[in-house]
């Protein structure tokens, strides 16, 4: 019977390459890079004759001061902590929020607010979804319509003025960033901001045309002041509503525009 605790006499037989590299770490370092660099390459360098990563999507402008400005105390107020703006590709998602949400919805926020986090449902599509009256109760007292809401209330946003000092410059740090605000919108951010709660101003027509489709009335029923509850109630009511999915259809080649 063969002895099976007696190692092999012979041993294995290395190539001439292994054991070379193996003994000469410079060079086996080399080797390392050389071939991480190959693959790094082929999937890196593709990137780099796309027009865009993005697909563009009609539709998609850039926020109106005013929403800016709500989404500038979405941020403060921590919003994102409880409520994501992403509604991934699954079918429970899509059947609870809408649409999936595209890359284009979110390509003009600085920063994006996809988030992970849902605490609360996720916001990306509650534009239009419930009316501002709704929006004032809710952030007022989350309970008042949905009693078992963990929600905490946001009441001393319909007090609060509204600082607009900086929105020109707000405007134009994005300008700085990439998003197509023109100078002409950059210069005329307060009187935009002022003419988005106000359907009889002046300015209605210089708004609609710089920011179509925005919608303009007074968000939190007190014309007297713009408020904070003005600006987030214009922000919530924006969220998803830029695509027209009716009429919306993929590219079916994808970024190769
Ligand atoms: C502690 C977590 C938490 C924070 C912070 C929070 N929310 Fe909520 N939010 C919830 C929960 C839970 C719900 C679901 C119950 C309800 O409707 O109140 C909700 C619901 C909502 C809804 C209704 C969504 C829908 O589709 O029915 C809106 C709009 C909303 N929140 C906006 C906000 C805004 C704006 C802020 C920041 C000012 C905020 N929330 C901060 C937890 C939170």
């Amino acid at each position: 019977m063969a002895d099976i605790t007696q190692r092999p006499q012979e041993e294995p037989k290395e190539g001439f390459h292994k054991k070379f590299m193996e003994k000469n770490s410079l060079l086996l370092t080399v080797g390392i890079i050389l071939t991480i660099s190959i693959g790094g390459l082929i999937e890196i360098a593709p990137l780099f004759y796309l027009n865009s990563t993005i697909e563009e999507v009609d539709g998609v402008r850039p926020y109106s001061p005013l929403e800016l400005a709500g989404r500038q105390i979405y941020l403060r107020e921590g919003c994102y902590n409880c409520h994501s703006q992403m509604i991934r590709p699954l079918r429970d998602e899509v059947e609870r929020y809408g649409h999936y949400s595209l890359a284009a919805e979110s390509m003009y926020d600085r920063p994006f607010q996809w988030g992970s986090k849902r605490t609360g449902p996720d916001l990306a599509r509650v534009g239009g979804r419930y009316s501002d009256e709704w929006h004032r109760d809710h952030l007022i007292n989350p309970q008042s319509v949905v009693p078992e809401s963990i929600m905490p209330p946001y009441a001393f946003l319909q007090d609060a003025v509204l600082d607009y000092s900086n929105i020109q410059a707000h405007l134009r740090v994005n300008q700085f960033l990439g998003v197509p605000y023109s100078d002409e919108a950059v210069e005329n951010a307060a009187a935009d901001l002022e003419a988005q709660v106000d359907e009889f101003s002046s300015g209605y027509g210089d708004l609609i045309a710089r920011y179509p489709g925005a919608q303009v009335r007074n968000f939190d029923g007190n014309p007297d002041v713009i408020t904070e509850m003005d600006a987030l109630i214009a922000y919530l009511q924006v969220l998803g509503t830029m695509v027209d999915f009716s009429t919306y259809e993929p590219e079916a080649d994808g970024n190769q525009r």
